[in-house]
């Protein structure tokens, strides 16, 4: 419905709910009222006879009396006889404030649309942690240590220094310093013979996950994944249209024979796995069974993408090198984050393919971002020419290595009648098994009213069904944090018991 006024055209374009309990006449009343709170009438403008309204937004004309009857209450409007409604030179409040309908929000939008959406994605929101909890974060590094001055400094010299150029439209694939640095310290830790040209930039693993299921899935295409497994990335494939199958791990990782009865039932487009430390479990992918894997892909022409997000924390034996660093046939799409090393926040990851790979996702990246941050990648790239991100990496090994035996040892000794586990080589979390009758999800629950949050494998299966174990984080807990957190687990543990 619309109005001429000398000074606006003005449309009522709030939908009506006729089964919220809110009366009609209330609801039109206010969204009138946001609406000359929010400027889209002006003081002295007029509003549409009653009539003309009702009809506009199908409702009785003694509706819109009423709702106008209200707004004079309020001051909002005036009656001028045989003149019109006006709205009042004279606002009643004209700051705006926290309307009463939880409908209409601060700033008096609606929050519902008069037209379809498609459907709701799963959000992947942060962990639900009350105040003064402790969370035993399946995967997250201690952002208390991210090298904020170094990250500061960086940045503030590489804007002073190089501003002009780094403050304008660039490649999507990344600033090329940032990735022939990221391809000297591949080439030197991993093995891998990736040039700045194999190498896209993005904003965390995540980004680049997305990208590459944007980059190989068609509607409708399969995708493999480890299960248990990283939800996460599931949701980014089935964003892309694929149908995500599970495929069981056990402690040598994701189980070849049932990856291979899996390609002999679909046309597999590409497998995700977690070959270093597999998420959720933590056990490396047995060596046999990368050579299997591999060979797989070549003969059956699907992607394999490997994500290695905390391949820096290894802390007994040699790291293992990548699936792709044994791959020169271009089956592997490896992908990389800074997430863990230096902080999740700063959105910096990356994937390593050939480069018809790399040259899609970039296009695909120019669609959604145009391109990253590339003072933060031009300050990240210093940072790693000059060794302090591999200074600040070797002090996070030695720091999380001793918050896995801190979290071990409270484990031993005030669960141990209650929990199994083997002690993980690497990464940065335990996985524990629940003895005997313990219910790993509801201890999860009780231990939420003691004051701790751990997630329970249910989180990481495909059906979502109840299994006993859990991932206990152990990198974004100090010692004495890791010690009282086990301490409440004991009490949820021996609460839970009693309950049963
Ligand atoms: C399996 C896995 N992949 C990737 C990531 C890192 O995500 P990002 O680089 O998007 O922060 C995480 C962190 O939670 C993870 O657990």
């Amino acid at each position: 419905m619309e109005v001429e006024t000398q000074m606006s055209r003005w449309e009522f374009v709030f939908p009506l709910e006729r089964q919220r309990g809110v009366p009609l006449f209330q609801q039109i009343a206010r969204a009138i009222a946001a609406d000359i709170r929010r400027g889209r009438l002006r003081p002295g403008d007029r509003l549409p006879g009653t009539r003309t309204l009702a009809q506009s937004i199908g409702v009785q004309r003694q509706t819109v009396v009423s709702a106008f009857d209200e707004l004079v209450a309020e001051g909002w409007v005036s009656c001028r006889p045989a003149r019109g409604t006006f709205v009042s030179t004279e606002l009643p409040d004209p700051k705006p404030r926290r309307l009463i309908s939880t409908r209409l929000a601060a700033s008096g939008m609606a929050a519902r649309t008069t037209y379809d959406l498609a459907a709701a994605p799963e959000p992947e929101l942060p962990y639900d942690v009350p105040r003064g909890s402790l969370l035993f974060a399946p995967s997250r590094p201690d952002v208390r240590l991210a090298p904020g001055d170094l990250l500061g400094r960086a940045y503030r010299r590489a804007i002073s220094r190089r501003g002009g150029a780094l403050l304008s439209y660039a490649s999507p694939q990344g600033h090329p310093r940032l990735r022939e640095a990221l391809a000297t310290m591949l080439a030197s830790t991993r093995g891998l013979a990736a040039t700045p040209a194999n190498i896209c930039v993005t904003r965390g693993s995540q980004m680049a996950i997305s990208l590459l299921a944007r980059a190989l899935i068609q509607p409708g295409d399969v995708v493999l994944v480890e299960q248990l497994g990283y939800r996460p990335a599931w949701e980014a494939f089935r964003a892309a249209g694929a149908k995500v199958v599970g495929v069981p791990v056990d402690d040598g990782g994701l189980r070849i024979d049932a990856l291979e009865r899996a390609i002999a039932e679909h046309r597999v487009r590409a497998v995700y796995v977690t070959p270093h430390h597999q998420f959720p479990t933590t056990v490396t992918l047995a060596a046999g069974r990368r050579m299997r894997l591999l060979e797989l892909a070549r003969a059956h022409r699907f992607a394999v993408i490997e994500d290695d997000y905390d391949h820096e924390f290894h802390y007994d034996g040699r790291p293992v090198l990548p699936l792709a660093s044994a791959d020169p046939d271009g089956a592997v799409a490896y992908v990389g984050t800074l997430s863990k090393v230096l902080a999740p926040a700063l959105r910096i990851g990356y994937v390593v393919a050939p480069t018809d790979v790399i040259d899609r996702i970039a296009a695909h990246r120019s669609h959604i971002d145009t391109q990253g941050d590339q003072v933060l990648e031009y300050a990240v790239a210093e940072l790693l020419v000059d060794g302090a991100i591999q200074r600040h990496i070797r002090r996070m090994r030695r720091e999380y290595r001793a918050r896995r035996d801190v979290l071990v040892a409270a484990l031993r000794e005030h669960l141990d009648d209650y929990l199994t586990f083997t002690v993980p080589a690497g990464g940065i979390a335990l996985w524990v098994k629940g003895r005997g009758a313990l219910d790993v999800d509801a201890w999860a629950r009780v231990a939420r009213d003691h004051g701790v949050v751990i997630v329970a494998a249910s989180a990481f299966a495909l059906d979502g069904r109840p299994r006993p174990f859990a991932r206990l984080g152990f990198a974004s807990l100090n010692a004495r944090e890791l010690q009282e957190g086990v301490r409440r687990l004991r009490a949820a543990a021996v609460d839970e018991n009693e309950l049963r």
